[in-house]
C-alpha cells in the first residue's frame, strides 16, 4: 500500500511529527511511505505543486501531518492549500482516504485539526479520522501502541472502502458590494487603534476599514502587512527561547511592524478576509512570527476587535481562535463581518464597534475570561513549570516576576488537607452535606449584609 506522509513541519526530517511516521514505517514494511515535505515547494511555483498533486491522485491513502502552529497549522502549509486551490487541483485529492496527525503541546489542537478536516471535506477527500499527540508522546509505549492502533484502522479503512461522511458543509459564497456610509458623529478619544490588515484597494474590508477608521476623533494607524517586506516562515528553530529574539530579526522588517503595533495600540483591530477557512496565509504569517514573543502575552491590556469579510459565522474553529487571541488579558471588544449583506446593518455594527472598543479602551475593561482562556493560561503555567520552562527562559523569567507560576500557600494546603481529613468522618460529612446550600452562599450572603448595612 503506497500512503503519501504530506509533512507540514518546516523542520522537514528533523522534525518531531514525522518521527512518528518513520516509526509507523518501521512497524509496518509492507507499506511504502512516500514523503513530501510542503515547505520545500511551497516557495516554488505551480509546476512543483502539481508534482505533489499527482503524487497524491496516484496514492492509496494521505496522512497530513503538521505541528499546530498558533492554533491552526503553519503558515506555509495553509499556503500550500491555498495554492491547491488557486491551481485548480483539487480534483487531484478528490476521494483520497485521508487521516491527519499532529503533534504539540495540546494547545487549541483541536481548532487546528477541524480546520483540517474542514479543508479535506472541502476537497471531497475521505477523512477518516485524526490523532494529536503531545510533543513527546513517542517516548511512551502506550501512545506508541495508539499510534499502531490509529495506523492499522486507517488501513483496514481503505482496504474495506469504509463510507465516510462529511462533517463540514462547504461555507457561503456571496458577491456583495459594500457601501460604507458618511460618518454623522465622530468619537473624540485619545484612546490610539491600530488596524491591522492584508486588504487591497476597493474590497469590502478596505471599505469597512475607511468607515470604522472615519468614526474616531484620535489616532489611527492602519498597518497593511502587504506593504511591509516580511516572508520568511517561522522555521520552529526556537531561537527565540532564551531572549525573544528570531532569527530573522536582522534579516526582515517583521519585529519591526510588530512591535510598531505594539507600541502604538490600545485596540487592534484585525481586518481580514476569509480564505478557504480562515483568513489568508498572509495574516497566519503574522500570527506565527509572533511566536518570537514565545509565551509571554504582549498584547496584555489591550482591546481587540475583527473586522471581517466572508461567511465567519459558519466558521466554529475560527470564532474560537479569534476569541483566543482576545484572551490572555486582552478583551474581545467584537467581530463584524460583511455576511449580513446590508450596507444599513453593517454601516451600523461598524459604529457600535467603534463606540464598544473605544469605551472598553477607556474603563481599561478585561472582561473575565471563560472555559478556553482559563484552560490555555494553565496549560502554559504548568508547561513553563516544567520542562518547557528551561528552554524558554524568556517565558519562565516573565511567568515568575507576574506570579504566574501558581504553587499552592501552605497555609491554604493545610486548610484543605484539614478539611479533607473532617470530611471522611461521618457524622462531619452529613452535618456538611445537610448545609450545603447555605454553606456555598455563606460568604456572598455576607457581602449583601454588608451591602445593606451600608445603605442604611
Ligand atoms: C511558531 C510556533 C507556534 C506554535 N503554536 C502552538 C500552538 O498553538 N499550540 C500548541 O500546542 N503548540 C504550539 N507550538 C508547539 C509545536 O506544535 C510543537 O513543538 C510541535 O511538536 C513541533 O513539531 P515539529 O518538530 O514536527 O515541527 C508552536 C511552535 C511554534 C514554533
Amino acid at each position: 500500500m503506497n500512503i503519501v506522509i504530506l509533512n507540514g513541519s518546516p523542520k522537514s526530517s528533523n522534525s518531531i511529527t514525522v518521527q512518528s511516521m518513520h516509526y509507523l514505517a518501521l512497524k509496518n514494511k509492507t507499506c511504502n511511505f512516500e514523503y513530501l515535505n510542503i515547505i520545500d515547494d511551497v516557495k516554488k511555483g505551480e509546476k512543483d505543486i502539481l508534482k505533489i498533486a499527482d503524487k497524491v491522485s496516484e496514492c492509496d491513502g494521505v496522512i497530513w501531518i503538521f505541528p499546530v502552529y498558533h492554533m491552526l497549522i503553519p503558515a506555509h502549509m495553509k499556503a500550500f492549500i491555498e495554492k491547491i486551490n488557486e491551481y485548480n487541483l483539487v480534483k487531484k485529492f478528490s476521494n483520497k482516504y485521508c487521516a491527519t496527525y499532529s503533534t504539540s503541546i495540546h494547545y487549541y489542537d483541536h481548532t487546528a485539526h477541524d480546520y483540517m478536516e474542514g479543508i479535506c471535506n472541502d476537497f471531497d477527500m475521505k477523512y477518516l479520522g485524526s490523532l494529536s499527540h503531545d510533543m513527546n508522546d513517542l517516548i511512551k509505549a502506550e501512545c506508541q501502541s495508539e499510534l499502531e492502533f490509529f495506523f492499522a484502522n486507517f488501513i483496514e479503512s481503505i482496504k474495506t472502502d469504509e463510507l465516510t461522511l462529511k462533517r463540514f458543509k462547504k461555507t457561503s459564497k456571496y458577491n456583495y458590494n459594500y457601501q460604507n456610509n458618511e460618518c454623522s458623529k465622530k468619537i473624540k478619544t485619545t484612546k490610539r487603534t491600530v488596524i491591522v490588515t492584508d486588504s487591497e484597494k476597493g474590497s469590502n474590508i478596505d471599505k469597512m476599514i475607511v468607515k470604522y477608521s472615519s468614526m474616531i476623533d484620535g489616532p489611527v494607524k492602519v498597518v497593511n502587512i502587504n506593504e511591509s517586506t516580511f516572508s520568511n516562515y517561522c522555521i520552529g528553530c526556537c531561537n527565540c527561547s532564551t531572549h525573544n529574539e528570531c532569527i530573522y530579526n536582522n534579516t526582515d522588517d517583521y519585529r519591526k511592524t510588530l512591535d510598531f503595533i505594539l507600541d502604538n495600540s490600545d485596540i487592534i483591530v484585525y481586518a481580514c478576509e476569509i480564505k478557504d477557512r480562515y483568513f489568508s496565509s498572509r495574516i497566519k504569517l503574522f500570527f506565527d512570527r509572533s511566536f518570537c514573543y514565545t509565551h509571554i502575552p504582549v498584547f496584555k491590556g489591550r482591546q481587540i476587535a475583527y473586522l471581517v469579510a466572508g461567511p465567519v459565522s459558519e466558521l466554529g474553529a475560527l470564532n474560537e481562535i479569534m476569541k483566543s487571541y482576545s484572551s490572555n488579558e486582552t478583551n474581545l471588544a467584537g467581530i463584524v463581518s460583511d455576511e449580513c449583506q446590508d450596507d444599513n446593518i453593517l454601516n451600523n455594527q461598524i459604529e457600535t464597534l467603534v463606540n464598544k472598543s473605544i469605551n472598553f479602551a477607556e474603563q481599561d475593561y478585561i472582561k473575565t475570561p471563560m472555559f478556553l482562556s482559563v484552560c490555555g493560561s494553565k496549560l502554559f503555567s504548568d508547561a513553563i513549570k516544567s520542562t518547557l520552562g528551561t528552554i524558554f527562559l524568556a517565558d519562565y523569567n516573565y511567568y515568575k516576576v507576574n506570579g504566574l507560576i501558581k504553587n499552592e500557600s501552605i497555609t491554604g494546603k493545610l486548610k484543605n488537607m484539614t478539611f479533607r481529613y473532617m470530611m471522611n468522618k461521618k457524622a462531619f460529612q452529613s452535618k456538611v452535606k445537610k448545609n450545603m446550600y447555605k454553606h456555598m452562599i455563606s460568604k456572598h450572603k455576607k457581602i449583601l449584609e454588608l451591602e445593606v448595612t451600608n445603605n442604611e
